[in-house]
């Protein structure tokens, strides 16, 4: 029995290896207010049943939303999937409140709409679900999609960036079907591989300069890109940002969770065709894709073997090329952009994070894994940065398989791995790192700066997601900054208490006394807002419309004030 189904993936297999489909390009959205619709639908993969799947605004994956640096931005993301998720912007700086983690629950039917400042640099990012327990799984049916930042510098240098023509997105991810075609949620045999949701996909470029922005938007696997006709690639950018200098090179490895950006120069290429292959062949024993997941031979995974993407070099796209369009770049630019980089002198605290398996010996490839001994725990709140602090993580890989390690709020830049400084791919901004198995270490510096929270956490995880859900998660708070939060002074405190602190959308104001009105004065000493005071009970004041900073509430009969801040834009 078990013969006759292998037998059959391995045709589909080879059979799919000869029919050719134009990869599906996502339509964009861009301006200042964005629409995601969560669904469930239904996708034609295979020949026979149709596929169920999840998308955002469609049956399957979501709209590319393009965003301005600085621009105001609000996103209302419905939720119709008839049960509960949550939307994370992967990559994005954003305060813990819009950041889309597993704390941050739509339920079914519910809308929500997270703003903020676009504060990012120009790179690309995406958007997953990250509802604890069900990332994969959500992942898996469909959803995830594009975002791409803009910004002035990038738009300063002479880089293909027309959308769809001679700059396309493309997510690059597995799965696996059962007889009826259905998805696989977590199974080794992850033998169908699709570019944008396209199984065998091809893409018609022209022949000039072509920017392509790889997501490795898989569970598992890692790929190890390159070119069929053995030109060099130039890759431009990392997961946050452009990079300081164009790294030419022929091998591009990407593990799950991360992007590069990279361009191909098919000049003079009119009527060829070439392949962006993965070298599965050349990735290392310890690394998922390669021909061993685990560092040693008895360390492995039930039917890893059988699956042929593993250890095998193999096509993940034919790029068909034809006549070039009007104005075309025909050059690579050598030099990006300036990095200022902290020095390790700078950094206030060194965090160390160990990767461990639950069971050593031949099984410890299989997970779960852990962070420092401890699963993921809604309640448990891990670790505690301060506000601005300046940190160097060091993170520690006592497993026989390397995890890509993904941080959210911050973009960091590697210091070291194994001792080592990064090669020129991993020189830039990054949110997700692999950290190579057995006692592998890399350290990385960044600066917590711009949004706290004392008790919203945001993640650091896994970005295997089988992993990630199996609770190879913790969460950090970035503390409220000494002396913020509420301070009272005057004569004001002995009439008057307000809460929550820290305040976040509202406060609740409690007078004792005959005062009728209650202000809240910024800065520079203007009433932003005036509000009657309830006669029973507390009045509460509604804060969403006020911008980031520091505020005071008076009563105009008392003296003294109550200071607080306002973390983060509403
Ligand atoms: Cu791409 Cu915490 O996720
Ligand atoms: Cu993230
Ligand atoms: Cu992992």
């Amino acid at each position: 029995m078990k013969i006759i189904v292998l037998a059959a993936l391995s045709i589909s297999f080879l059979f799919s290896a000869f029919s050719q489909n134009p990869v599906y390009i996502p339509p964009t959205q861009s301006g200042t207010s964005f629409n995601l619709d969560l669904q469930t639908g239904q996708t034609q993969f295979l020949p026979g049943d149709m596929t169920n799947t999840m998308g955002a605004n469609g049956s399957l994956l979501g709209p590319t939303l393009i965003l301005q640096k600085n621009d105001n931005i609000q996103i209302d993301v419905t939720n119709n999937l008839g049960e509960p998720t949550t939307l994370h912007w992967h990559g994005l700086h954003v305060a813990p409140e819009n950041d889309g983690g597993p704390h941050t629950v739509i339920n079914a039917g519910d809308t929500w709409s997270p703003s903020f400042e676009v504060l990012d640099w120009a790179a690309t990012y995406w958007y997953h679900p990250h509802l604890h327990h069900k990332t994969n799984e959500h992942v898996q049916k469909g959803i995830a999609g594009f975002i791409l930042v803009k910004d002035p510098v990038e738009a300063a240098l002479d880089l293909p960036r027309t959308y769809g023509v001679d700059d396309f997105p493309l997510a690059i991810q597995t799965k696996a079907f059962d007889a009826n075609n259905q998805i696989i949620i977590e199974s080794a045999l992850d033998v169908n591989l699709m570019v944008n949701g396209t199984l065998d996909p091809y893409l018609d470029v022209p022949a000039q300069v072509v920017r392509l922005r790889l997501l490795n938007g898989s569970s598992e696997r890692s790929y190890l890109f390159g070119l069929s006709n053995g030109v060099s690639i130039h890759q431009i950018a990392s997961d946050g940002g452009l990079l300081a200098q164009t790294n030419t090179t022929n091998r591009l490895w990407l593990s799950p969770g991360e992007r590069a950006e990279v361009l191909v120069d098919l000049t003079g290429m009119d009527g060829q065709s070439v392949d962006l292959m993965s070298y599965g062949s050349e990735l290392p024993s310890g690394n998922y894709g390669a021909a061993q997941p685990g560092m040693g031979a008895g360390q492995t995974i039930p039917d890893y073997t059988l699956n042929p993407l593993n250890g095998n070099d193999f096509v993940v796209l034919s790029l068909n090329v034809q006549a070039s369009t009007a104005n075309p770049v025909t050059t690579i630019p050598t030099t990006l952009v300036n990095h200022t980089i902290w020095n390790e002198a700078d950094a206030n605290t060194t965090r160390n994070l160990t990767f461990s398996p639950v069971v050593m010996g031949p099984t410890a490839i299989q997970g779960p894994f852990l962070i420092d001994g401890q699963a993921f725990d809604m309640m448990v709140i891990n670790q505690f940065v301060p506000f601005e602090n300046v940190e160097i993580w060091t993170l520690t890989n006592n497993s026989p398989i390397s995890h890509p390690f993904h941080i959210h709020d911050v973009q960091f830049y590697v210091l070291d791995i194994n001792g080592v400084p990064p090669p020129p791919h991993q020189s830039g901004r990054k949110d997700v790192i692999l950290v190579p198995s057995g006692q592998g270490v890399v350290r990385f510096i960044t600066q917590f700066d711009d949004f706290y929270n004392d008790t919203l956490p945001y993640m650091y995880h896994c970005h295997m997601l089988t992993h990630e859900d199996d609770g190879m998660m913790g969460q950090f708070v970035v503390n409220a900054p000494a002396g913020v939060g509420l301070e009272v002074a005057g004569e004001i405190g002995e009439f008057m208490s307000v809460y929550p602190n820290p305040v976040e959308n509202y406060v609740m104001v409690k007078v004792e006394g005959d005062f009728t009105r209650v202000h809240v004065v910024d800065v520079s000493g203007r009433v932003v807002l005036c509000s009657q005071l309830e006669q029973f009970g507390d009045t509460k004041l509604d804060l969403t419309g006020l911008n980031q900073g520091m505020y005071f509430i008076t009563v105009p009969e008392l003296d003294g004030a109550v200071k607080f801040v306002v973390s983060s834009s509403h």
